[in-house]
């Protein structure tokens, strides 16, 4: 998935010198390890669309316009998440870098446009700074930014699927790891996955720390206009995904036939978006069809919403200890830092 990128104002502008300002500069270092052809792409997206209950992965949400949409969500007034974490991140960062302990890489996930990671680094003063997206191309433009303003970070941009292969290359020195997982995005793997990625993470971190944010759970009434708002944003968000669609596929779906829905699904702690068909309708593409009755739905997303409890519970089965959290004033969201 391209990571979400994020403009927030950095704490660390006025006040706070750069982590290493008399080292020589170092040239940052670009892999692009994340190789992914038009076929297998094709093949999950057909997979999908074809299945009694289509669904398509939410990583086609973000293709050029999906993520600048995504940066216009975080400016919306229902969607709390940003505003939230950014809250916690201006209160507490230092209590937050000091229960990490001692950082010597700060490894960052879906890292974009780099700027919740910025606000960090100045209280961490890591010597290695390495920021994952799926593609190293996304970082580019705030890679060279930090460069110019850390002018002695170590910085090496990654181009991986951490989802799926999250391995670390040598050059990032094994000792003590910060991993950083801003944005709840977490939320939007199924527990399972989550699970997964967060015992991954644990194994590639020896004596190092977690910091990730979730999205906790609470009532219909504010999580349901958070993900469908009254401009219309997010209903944008989802339909340009069927665009994207057509663009790779070549397929013909027909976006003013299709209807954004956002539903709080209580029993599975969980946000979904659906796309749902208001007319009944075909989709053709090079080689296939598929027919949708009205009303009937494509599944794109879902966000996963947490109590704290539930969640310091599957950080200490992916192995972690020493876990605290902080939350904004409401309580609606929460920066775990967990320990190694
Ligand atoms: C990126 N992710 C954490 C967002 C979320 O809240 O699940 C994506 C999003 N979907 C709709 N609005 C925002």
């Amino acid at each position: 998935m391209r990571s979400p990128s994020y403009s927030s104002p950095s704490i660390a502008d006025a006040v706070i010198p750069s982590a290493a300002p008399q080292a020589l500069p170092t040239e940052p270092r670009f892999h692009q390890r994340h190789v992914e052809t038009t076929d297998t792409v094709r093949k999950e997206l057909l997979d999908g669309l074809t299945k009694p209950q289509a669904d398509i992965s939410p990583k086609f949400l973000y293709d050029e316009l999906g993520s600048s949409l995504f940066t216009a969500i975080t400016l919306l007034d229902e969607y709390y998440p940003t505003r939230c974490e950014n809250q916690i991140f201006s209160r507490h960062s230092p209590d937050i870098v000091a229960h990490a302990g001692p950082v010597c890489s700060l490894i960052d996930l879906g890292a974009g446009d780099c700027a919740k990671a910025e606000r960090l680094l100045a209280h961490m003063r890591p010597s290695h700074y390495v920021p994952i997206d799926i593609s190293v191309d996304y970082l580019k433009t705030a890679v060279k930014r930090i460069a110019d303003r850390y002018p002695g970070l170590d910085i090496t941009a990654l181009g991986m699927d951490f989802f799926n292969d999250l391995s670390i290359p040598d050059e990032v020195h094994a000792d003590q790891r910060a991993f950083f997982y801003p944005g709840s995005s977490i939320g939007n793997l199924p527990p399972d996955h989550a699970a997964d990625l967060l015992a991954n993470i644990r194994r590639q971190c020896a004596d190092g720390a977690l910091i990730i944010g979730v999205d906790l759970v609470k009532p219909r009434e504010i999580l349901e206009p958070a993900y469908d708002d009254a401009v219309g944003v997010t209903a944008a968000f989802n339909l340009n995904l069927l665009r994207h669609v057509n663009a790779i596929l070549g397929s013909d779906f027909n976006l003013a036939q299709w209807q954004h829905v956002a539903c709080f699904n209580e029993a599975r702690s969980r946000m979904e978006m659906h796309l749902r068909a208001r007319v009944a309708t075909t989709v053709r593409w090079a080689g296939g069809e598929r027919r949708f009755e009205e009303g009937e739905r494509i599944h794109t997303e879902d966000s996963y919403k947490y109590r704290p409890h539930a969640f310091k519970a599957m950080l200490a089965r992916a192995g972690f200890g020493q876990i605290r959290y902080w939350t904004d004033e409401r309580e609606w969201f929460a920066v775990f830092c967990a320990r190694a």
